[in-house]
């Protein structure tokens, strides 16, 4: 059998460790792989894509991005706004098509997020072999536990976090760190958590600032004069608006400036210095943590497995402990959000840190 391999969407730590999973367990089968070229483009003509070899993904593990390239834009979008789903259109799907018969791929994997996994369904209703492959830094799919990218995106917040709590305790400040979560919280909630942060916000928990200003004060009284704010880029303000830095015509809004507007309204409020730091992209890049690497390289076996017997339809899916698979269909659309009643935050709540609800 010939598989087909794709990116799609933002890129995040542990690509390569898929794919060093897909290389492997292919070669040990015999199957030959095709890796396409920046996501679904790759398969329009000319089509580009290149072989893939257990000798060509040595040392790949430890890399950050994709060494296929991928996009979230292109012929191929499918989310074009929250809750909006695009379908691609007749014309594109039957000129890839053309790329998959040529090349007579028996299985295409597709390691994307939600809107890719949305493309490759259509895909799959439309006699595709697709298997998929989640991924997302956000962790917000629904039907798996964890994605890989995930712990290294946190690993990442953890180590800003330690690095402003040194700062902000010498200058007695209040310092304000965004991080990525479009519609989830879950990077701001672990990160925050773990980093000490003792203001969380999140996109999930409306926060009124009149409670993040009762908990500094109170912080005050207590002789803690500097207080670590996390909060995700999809949190909204009190009046219920997103902070966007544009629209992107045709794909989704970028979100950014969060973090500002809580920092000067912190600092108004309080009259104590605010900073604040946004941490952006430096969570989607470098090497991925331990964790990720090894779920990358298990996802990626699984997904060869699900070729070989010929389960088409499926996205692998991680649950306790094991990975599994799950149909697509079941997968997207439905976001895992962080509920403001679950044993986590409650845990959070306990050790003091405020949601600002
Ligand atoms: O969905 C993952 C994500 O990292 C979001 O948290 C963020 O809003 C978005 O991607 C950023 O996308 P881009 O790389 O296109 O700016």
């Amino acid at each position: 059998m010939k598989i087909g391999v794709l990116n799609s969407g933002g890129d995040c730590p542990g690509l390569n460790a898929v794919i060093h999973g897909i290389v492997g367990a292919a070669d040990q089968l015999g199957f030959e792989v095709i890796g396409f070229r920046d996501g679904f483009e790759g398969l329009l003509p000319p089509a580009s894509f290149t072989r893939l070899t257990p000798r060509d993904t040595i040392g790949i593990l430890k890399l950050g991005g994709t060494i296929l390239g991928t996009t979230n834009k292109g012929h191929f979008a499918a989310k074009v706004g929250k809750g909006s789903i695009a379908e691609v259109p007749a014309d594109i799907v039957a000129q890839a098509k053309a790329t998959m018969d040529q090349l007579e791929i028996g299985a295409l994997i597709i390691v994307g997020g939600d809107g890719s996994l949305t493309t490759g369904l259509q895909l799959f209703r439309a006699g595709w072999p697709i298997i998929g492959v989640p991924k997302t830094i956000d962790n917000d799919l629904s039907a798996t536990a964890i994605t890989f990218g995930f712990d290294s995106a946190v690993s990442t917040v953890v180590d800003a976090l330690d690095r402003l709590h040194t700062t902000a305790e010498s200058h007695k400040r209040i310092m304000v760190l965004e991080v990525m979560g479009r519609h989830a919280g879950w990077i701001a909630l672990w990160g925050g958590i773990a980093g000490g942060a003792n203001i969380v916000l999140v996109p999930e928990m409306p926060f009124c600032f009149e409670k993040l200003v009762e908990r500094i004060k109170q912080r005050e009284l207590q002789g803690n004069h500097s207080t670590l704010v996390v909060v995700a880029e999809g949190a909204k303000l009190p009046a219920g608006d997103l902070v966007t830095l544009d629209a992107n015509a045709g794909g989704e809004v970028r979100l950014g400036g969060i973090g500002d507007r809580v920092a000067s309204t912190l600092q108004t409020l309080t009259g104590k210095e605010t900073r604040s730091c946004t941490l952006g992209h430096l969570q989607r890049g470098g090497a991925p943590t331990a964790l990720d690497r090894i779920l990358g390289m298990r996802f990626g076996v699984m997904a060869v497995k699900l070729a070989a017997e010929g389960k088409f339809g499926r996205m692998v899916s991680y649950q306790s402990y094991h990975v599994d698979s799950v149909p697509i269909q079941d997968a997207v659309n439905q976001l895992r959000l962080v509920q403001p009643d679950s044993e986590l935050v409650i845990a959070a709540k306990a050790v003091g840190i405020c949601f600002g609800d």
